[in-house]
């Protein structure tokens, strides 16, 4: 059992940092490649422009800029590090994971590193599983990476999936501290029943890289867009209610909401179901798309930068993606 004194310390987010590569790709950039137009990616999804990453950058290539960011943020340096968590769909390679790949960047000696999948829910589970890392011990700080090179597996020539997504990577560094801020709750949940309508169906063991498996396109993002939509409104809602439910909060004591960049109009519905008033609901798919992982994270630390969190306030992040997975957690600044 806990000591009292265990029970005031919290897991605080105490650093946040975000890497996006240089490249950017406008819808403009897209009509070129496949039969779309700006009118109809902007009008259904919100999004402008998205990143993309060098062919020569692994995802724990960006992984690395972005922790590094974090860590300067948190003002510590990586030797501090003994937990790190990569949240990521595109992992460098099967097998070492892409958080052992970030500890050799970063000249740690010894941690526990290990990836998680969890699509784009994953640095919530991240933030779940971390959390109570650091409160059951012996971890004392816990690196979080989000990132995704998801042009790797983008089929460019699909256009209901090309326009929606981007490359990018954001990190969080978290202690667990004395006080009464910090993580307050986080909530995870995965429904397996829709396994197969979003999937990379080709490429793992399932359906080796053969050539045909290639040349088939299987080796990338499929999606029935109209059924993940419909399903993510649902569950991001019920985790937002889920997640204020076991910290105590309400949904209007939120400064801050930040949901999954997807799409504009799954915010819009989200928002109609929530009493958080729109200009309190974080918004940055329009540069990046949807960067699975990487996006609540990267979206948290856009709008620390943006002075849009500040001390005292309640945040709330919320995401659902492959699996399917969603989840969300509540923050106290
Ligand atoms: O992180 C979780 C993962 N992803 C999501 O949450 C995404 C969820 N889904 C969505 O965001 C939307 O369903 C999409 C943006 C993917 C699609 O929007 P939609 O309003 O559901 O469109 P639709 O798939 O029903 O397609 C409507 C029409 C179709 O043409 P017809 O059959 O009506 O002639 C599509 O072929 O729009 C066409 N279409 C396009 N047209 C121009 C699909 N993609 C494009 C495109 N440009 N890029």
């Amino acid at each position: 059992m806990r000591s009292p004194s265990h029970a005031k310390a919290h897991v605080q987010v105490i650093g946040t940092g975000t890497y996006l590569p240089d490249r950017v790709l406008t819808n403009y950039d897209l009509e070129k490649l496949v039969d779309t137009t700006d009118a109809w990616i902007t009008t259904r999804t919100g999004i402008k422009e998205r990143r993309v990453a060098d062919k020569h950058q692994a995802t724990s290539d960006l992984a690395v800029k972005a922790a590094h960011k974090a860590l300067q943020d948190a003002k510590l340096s990586a030797e501090a590090v003994d937990l790190i968590i990569v949240a990521t769909a595109t992992p460098d390679m099967f097998f070492p994971s892409t958080a052992c790949f970030v500890q050799k960047a970063l000249g740690i000696k010894e941690a526990v590193s290990f990836d998680l999948s969890a699509a784009c829910s994953g640095f919530l589970f991240a933030l779940d599983a971390a959390r109570r890392m650091l409160e059951e011990g012996p971890y004392k700080t816990a690196l979080l990476i989000g990132a995704e090179k998801l042009s790797m597996i983008t089929n460019w020539e699909d256009r209901s999936t090309c326009v929606l997504f981007g490359d990018g990577a954001g990190a969080a560094v978290l202690q667990r501290r004395p006080g009464s801020k910090g993580v307050l709750s986080t909530y995870v949940r995965s429904d397996a029943t829709h396994t197969d309508i979003l999937w990379v169906p080709g490429g793992g063991s399932r359906a080796p890289a053969t050539a045909e498996v290639v040349a088939k396109k299987l080796n990338t993002i499929h999606m029935e867009g109209k059924e993940v939509f419909k399903l993510a409104v649902h569950k991001m809602i019920s985790a937002i209610h889920e997640a204020l439910r076991l910290a105590h909060k309400k949904d209007t004591d939120l400064a801050l909401l930040i949901p999954h960049q997807a799409n504009l109009r799954i915010i819009e519905a989200i928002a109609k179901r929530v009493h958080v008033p729109r200009e309190r609901i974080f918004v940055n798919l329009q540069k990046y798309g949807n960067m699975s992982a990487a996006t609540t994270i990267v979206a948290l630390d856009e709008a620390r930068r943006e002075g849009r969190v500040r001390e005292g306030d309640l945040v709330a992040l919320v995401a659902f993606g492959a699996g399917l997975t969603w989840g969300a957690a509540v923050i106290q600044f």
